[in-house]
């Protein structure tokens, strides 16, 4: 078991990895990070640029090092990472011993959050803007089994307010540690 025990959320697009990963590390007290975030840092460009410029394979390498990093840290923390950092094998290998929290949500629900911005061609999300719906069902399918296999805890989103999710997250995780 390594020393250091991050808390991870993985899970598709628009299932709330980033608020609530943002929330978890506010009532945990930790730092958080969000690996979209920081590879935009580390490459000083929005995703969509990235996507557009170099294509998805250049965007993957750097999502797979700024969660290697993010893992690194001392300081255990919550790390919110994009919804196909579980794509890799290297990066599903890199989050083993900590606590993966697979945030589980239907394609429908995911749609409705983030439909209009991939509607209009905007925000971080470029794989799914010519058809929201019927990308987020395909990688449901694709990624259900990934998420499955690298998760410690599920936390179905569905129906669920901010604050019970945290709260959810919170006694699992405490729950394992005992
Ligand atoms: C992606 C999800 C996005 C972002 C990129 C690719 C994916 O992050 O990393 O557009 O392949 O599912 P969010 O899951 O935070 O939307």
């Amino acid at each position: 078991m390594r020393s250091v025990r991050h808390v991870v959320l993985v899970g598709l697009m628009g299932s709330g990895k980033s608020t609530i990963g943002r929330r978890l590390a506010g009532a945990m007290n930790v730092p958080f990070v969000d690996t979209d975030t920081a590879v935009e840092a580390v490459s000083g460009r929005g995703i969509r640029e990235i996507f557009a410029e170099d294509g998805e394979i250049v965007f993957r390498d750097l999502e797979s090092r700024v969660l290697r990093d993010a893992l690194s840290m001392e300081t255990p923390s919550v790390i919110a990472t994009g919804g196909g950092a579980v794509l890799r094998d290297v990066n599903r290998n890199l989050l083993a011993g900590h606590h993966v929290v697979w945030l589980r949500a239907e394609p429908t629900l995911l749609a409705s959050r983030v439909g209009r911005q991939a509607n209009k061609a905007s925000g971080h999300r470029p794989l799914i803007d010519d058809d929201p719906l019927g990308r987020l069902t395909a990688m449901s399918v694709e990624r259900r089994p990934l998420y499955e296999s690298v998760s410690t805890i599920v936390v179905d989103v569905d129906d669920r307010s901010p604050d019970e999710i945290v709260g959810a997250c919170r006694r699992a995780i405490a729950g394992s540690e005992a």
